[in-house]
């Protein structure tokens, strides 16, 4: 989590912290409890950081404003100590002769620390980031140049990391590497950058080189070499990003999110287009016995609808495990086995962990949003969905997207033109669910009060209510919980009271009565029933409290697809009555880099 880039531009006269600047603030999804610059100058490193948004801080230090031709930037996502200004980014020696931002975790800091205290080191944050500059300084003295003291550093350091650092003794450059964290580089017309994500630099570079773990980087005004670990050059293929700059703006939304919502309709027709790469990935593949989806949050229950649909329309056995959870799974697999990976990011290190054990035994598959991520090299296979840049914490157009690949991949799988039919009508069915926002807006105004929420969904639509309540969650704050709506009599029923709304998710179909059934229960134990349903479903419209119509062609099957969005739309509006900012939800980042 936390977001770095840096930038040498080639004209010694322009001033690079104005384009630093912009190009940290496109990160702020990755990290938003401080920001800090350093900028090398006339001798020396200058540094502007400090805890807060980057607005705040901005307008307390004006940190584009500073002097120097290259630089390198941070946004925080705390780990290791509090946000403060002494524990944000750029980290420096103590005399202030290496700057250096990183993004991931240094797993035996404390050891180190206590080691270099003991040869006189001064530190004065409590981060673990702090140890690299320090390392650094003390092979720089012993007479190595800045490349090969980072090449030590990473020596002597464990855990996941992306790294870039200035010197004062080794001026104009600057020298950056990774390990299991994410690093992109750009060559621009102007300069060349380095980023945590691509959505940083998109405004001055699309021109990318993709560093391997343990490569080090050297980026100067002439260019960008890369370095294996025995020093040998390394000639990087560079690949050519297709986003453009203006889809990582808000384009007049006033979040992020609502443009985001606002974009599935595209970014399901998009990602249909991927119908032949699939079929191609389907014949290479071969023949599979079991799939067993890896994933976490909103990719989680994309993939757990991937299960409903395997198992019921391919008939093939299909586990769904968290990654973080996967190890216990891991002696399970073989080589009739196809892992799924699914992840908007591609970066998420619980997925990444899970995805090399798995690659050991069985073919492994991606699908990823986010081209030249991490997941997207290492998988076997990969199926990009085209949602383009998501900038919003919370995950919605990519969810349709995941959704959309699966069902596609479904269909390919078993032959189902049925059902490839109706896909093509998704993007339709989507634009409709978004006419109903001024009533999804008064009746936020109405559900704010809660403190708690249950989701009740069945079969297909059992993920969509999980995916529901944990939308609630990450950025009203409200307690949800997502059920399997037959589910919910086997114990929470006893909390049902007038003060739990209850989102009932029911679509046309053979679990339709079932549901509804369910729904009586709650009702007559008090609960307010906000359902989404079909638009001509007269009885149920009768019975729940509010209900949100979609389409009557939504059958339960492709139901996920469209019956999401009003959800999101919910807890968007909620999240405004309550005044939250929900493009950055409390305590979450983007891009979950650490384990
Ligand atoms: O990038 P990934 O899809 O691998 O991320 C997984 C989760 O961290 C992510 O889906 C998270 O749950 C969402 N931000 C929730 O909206």
């Amino acid at each position: 989590m936390c977001g770095i880039v840096g930038c040498i531009l080639k004209d010694n006269n322009e001033e690079v912290a104005p384009i630093l600047f912009d190009c940290i603030s496109k990160l702020e999804y990755r990290g938003y409890d401080s920001i800090g610059l350093a900028t090398y100058f006339n001798d020396k490193i200058h540094i502007k950081k400090d805890k807060g948004k980057i607005l705040e801080v901005d307008k307390k230090l004006n940190l584009a404003d500073m002097p120097g031709n290259f630089g390198i930037a941070h946004v925080r996502w705390a780990t290791h100590g509090d946000p403060s200004k002494l524990n944000s980014h750029p980290h420096v020696d103590e005399n202030n002769t290496v700057a250096v931002v990183h993004n991931g975790i240094i797993e035996n800091y404390l050891e180190i620390k206590k080691q270099l205290i003991k040869e006189g080191h001064v530190f004065k944050s409590d981060t673990d980031t702090e140890v690299i500059p320090h390392l650094i300084q003390k092979y720089m003295d012993e007479g190595f140049d800045l490349e090969h003291s980072i090449r030590k550093t990473i020596e002597v350091i464990h855990g996941a990391y992306a790294i870039a650092a200035v010197s004062v003794n080794e001026p104009d450059k600057i020298v950056a590497t990774r390990k299991d964290s994410p690093l992109i580089i750009g060559l621009g017309n102007e300069g060349y950058y380095l980023a945590s994500d691509s959505p940083a630099i998109l405004k001055y570079a699309r021109d990318i080189i993709y560093p391997e773990k343990g490569e080090i980087v050297i980026l100067d005004k002439t260019g960008v070499v890369v370095h294996d670990e025995f020093d040998n050059v390394v000639n990087k293929e560079i690949e050519t990003i297709n986003w453009t700059p203006e889809m990582a703006e808000k384009e007049g939304y006033d979040h992020f999110m609502i443009k985001e919502i606002n974009e599935q309709a595209i970014a399901v027709k998009n990602t249909l287009t991927q119908k032949d790469n699939i079929q191609q990935i389907i014949d290479e593949i071969g023949d599979i016995k079991r799939i067993c989806f890896v994933a976490c949050g909103t990719s989680y229950h994309a993939s757990l609808t991937g299960k409903y649909l395997l198992e019921s329309l391919a008939g093939i056995p299909t586990d769904v495990i968290l990654a973080s959870e996967f190890k216990y799974s891991a002696n399970t697999l073989d080589e009739d086995t196809l892992v799924i990976f699914i992840s908007q990011s591609g970066e998420t290190a619980d997925s990444l962990k899970a995805l090399d054990v798995a690659n050991e035994t069985s073919k492994t598959l991606g699908i990823v949003n986010v081209a030249g991520s991490s997941i997207t090299r290492r998988a076997k296979y990969v199926i990009q969905t085209q949602a383009g840049p998501e900038i919003g914490v919370a995950a919605t157009k990519t969810y349709v997207a995941q959704l959309t690949s699966i069902y596609l991949f479904v269909a390919l799988l078993s032959n189902n033109q049925e059902l490839l039919d109706e896909l093509n009508k998704v993007p339709d069915y989507i634009a409709e669910s978004l006419n109903d926002v001024e009533y999804i807006k008064s009746i936020s105004k109405r559900y704010n009060f809660a403190r708690d929420f249950f989701y009740l969904g069945r079969g297909y639509t059992y993920p969509t209510a999980l995916e529901g309540a944990l939308k609630l969650k990450e950025i009203t704050y409200i307690h949800a919980e997502g059920y399997a709506a037959g589910e919910l009599k086997h114990g929470p029923l006893a909390l049902i009271d007038k003060n739990i709304p209850v989102v009932v998710v029911i679509p046309p179909g053979d679990n339709y009565r079932k549901t509804m059934s369910n729904l009586e229960e709650v009702k007559s134990r008090g609960a307010i029933v906000l359902a989404v349903g079909s638009s001509d479903d007269e009885s149920l419209k009768a019975k729940a409290n509010d209900v949100i119509a979609i389409n009557s062609n939504v059958g339960e099957i492709i139901a996920p697809l469209v019956y999401v969005v009003p959800l999101q739309l919910i807890s968007y509006y909620i999240t405004l009555e309550k005044g939250y900012d929900p493009d950055k939800p409390k305590n979450l980042a983007k891009c979950v880099t650490v384990e």
